[in-house]
């Protein structure tokens, strides 16, 4: 059987079964105004559905309030339920299966309408990301507030678990909370969730455990990792097939290979040009705006684009681990995905490939070789603040209100 044949063949985690082993990866869809998933958002992940995909992944929903690295992100509370009901209903009606991306923001964060004592993380930090919004600096986390967090997590694994959701993807990289845990960089801890790796694994691992507990053994988690931070200071390969081993041997059930951290190194995890005109075109705050065209051309350093970008870094940890790998970064064509399979892959995702071509598995169920139009503009980046996700190639991009 080809290769392409074999990812248009099921894929099981845990006991899921998926129609084949292409999954739609979490993209930030700016389509939940004041935190409320809305009708934008189920016709987004129902069309992927309906075109297709295996499973489709909604992006960043933030476990508390206190967890949303800005104000207009969903967040976990009763009242999503039925809208996510609604989404979740109706990619089952066109034989998907739905994930939902489970965050912290910890200290990178930009939301004003914090309680208490302000974004909180490992260790006390300045917070660059919210220096021009008010939240300047970054507080660390006492151990009860850690078993906050944890249990903030838990309780939202079961909330969407009953909103339908099919698995939920604990975010583990890009710079997150559970990523300045991970990172050398950002935890400068001193206490036993600090230091070598294996402490800096404990509060992340906690997580895990405390998600598990609530959903059973069953239900399907999923970790998003990164491979490496892509800065100096930051997690490197040896450490991250550390984190993979530990993953595996605490039961998660696949593992979604990345890289990058939002706040230092953004364009390391979608390569391609940066598109920092369209983001200082859409930044509301005017300071924000200035602070991005001083400082926006050192942070926001491009990184060119290649095909499989994560494929070298992700092979050494598919040697070291058994659990299903799903592989990430730069996949832009059926000829990309033979070649994962190949590699032993269980799964890949797709980002931007996907935005630019909903219809990508519909060709390639049909035979044809397929190859996305996109280009890595990255202007989708920009557009998740006006309007919500999309490809500028359909329009021009949507003018700033
Ligand atoms: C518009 C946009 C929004 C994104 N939002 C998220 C997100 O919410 N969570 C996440 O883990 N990754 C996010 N990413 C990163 C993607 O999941 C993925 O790692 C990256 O785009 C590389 O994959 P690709 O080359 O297939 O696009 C985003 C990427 C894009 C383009």
């Amino acid at each position: 059987m080809s290769n392409v044949a074999s990812a248009l063949r099921p894929g099981t985690i845990n006991k899921l079964v998926l129609r084949n082993r292409i999954i739609k990866t979490a993209t930030n869809e700016g389509m939940a105004p004041g935190g409320m998933p809305g009708e934008k958002l189920a016709r987004f992940h129902a069309r992927l559905a309906e075109e297709g995909v295996g499973m489709t992944t909604v992006a960043y929903c933030a476990v508390t309030a206190d967890g949303r690295t800005f104000a207009d992100q969903m967040y976990a509370r009763p009242e999503i339920v039925p809208a996510l009901h609604r989404l979740t209903s109706a990619v089952h009606a066109a034989g998907g299966a739905a994930s939902i991306q489970l965050t912290h923001c910890g200290q990178f964060s930009r939301n004003r309408a914090l309680r208490g004592r302000g974004p909180l993380g490992p260790a006390f930090a300045i917070n660059q990301y919210g220096l021009m919004s008010g939240v300047p600096f970054g507080y660390a986390l006492r151990e009860s507030e850690m078993i906050e967090i944890a249990d903030a997590f838990a309780r939202t694994a079961v909330l969407v678990r009953d909103a339908g959701f099919d698995a939920v993807e604990l975010h583990y990289g890009h710079g997150y909370l559970l990523s300045q845990f991970l990172s050398p960089a950002t935890n400068r801890r001193r206490d036993a969730y600090g230091g070598g790796i294996d402490g800096r694994l404990r509060f992340p691992i906690d997580v895990l455990r405390r998600v598990r507990e609530a959903v059973g053994s069953d239900f399907p988690i999923l970790a998003k990792t990164n491979l490496l931070d892509g800065f100096r200071g930051g997690l490197e390969l040896e450490d991250a097939i550390v984190v993979a081993r530990r993953l595996e041997a605490e039961g998660i059930d696949a593992i979604v290979l990345s890289g990058g951290f939002t706040s230092r190194t953004p364009f390391f995890l979608m390569r391609g040009e940066t598109p920092l005109r369209s983001m200082i075109a859409v930044e509301r705050n005017p300071l924000q705006r200035l602070a991005m065209r001083w400082f926006g051309p050192r942070v926001m350093r491009s990184y060119p684009f290649t095909e499989m970008f994560f494929l070298e870094q992700a092979r050494v940890v598919r040697q070291a681990v058994r659990v299903p790998l799903v592989l990430l970064g730069g996949i832009v064509s059926s000829e990309n995905i033979e070649r994962a399979m190949a590699e032993g892959f269980d799964f890949v995702a797709m980002g931007r490939a996907l935005i630019a071509d909903p219809d990508f598995v519909s060709r390639m169920k049909r035979g044809e070789p397929v190859r996305t139009r996109c280009i890595q503009c990255n202007r989708c980046v920009a557009e998740m603040d006006v309007a919500g996700v999309r490809c500028v190639l359909d329009d021009p991009p949507t003018p700033v209100p």
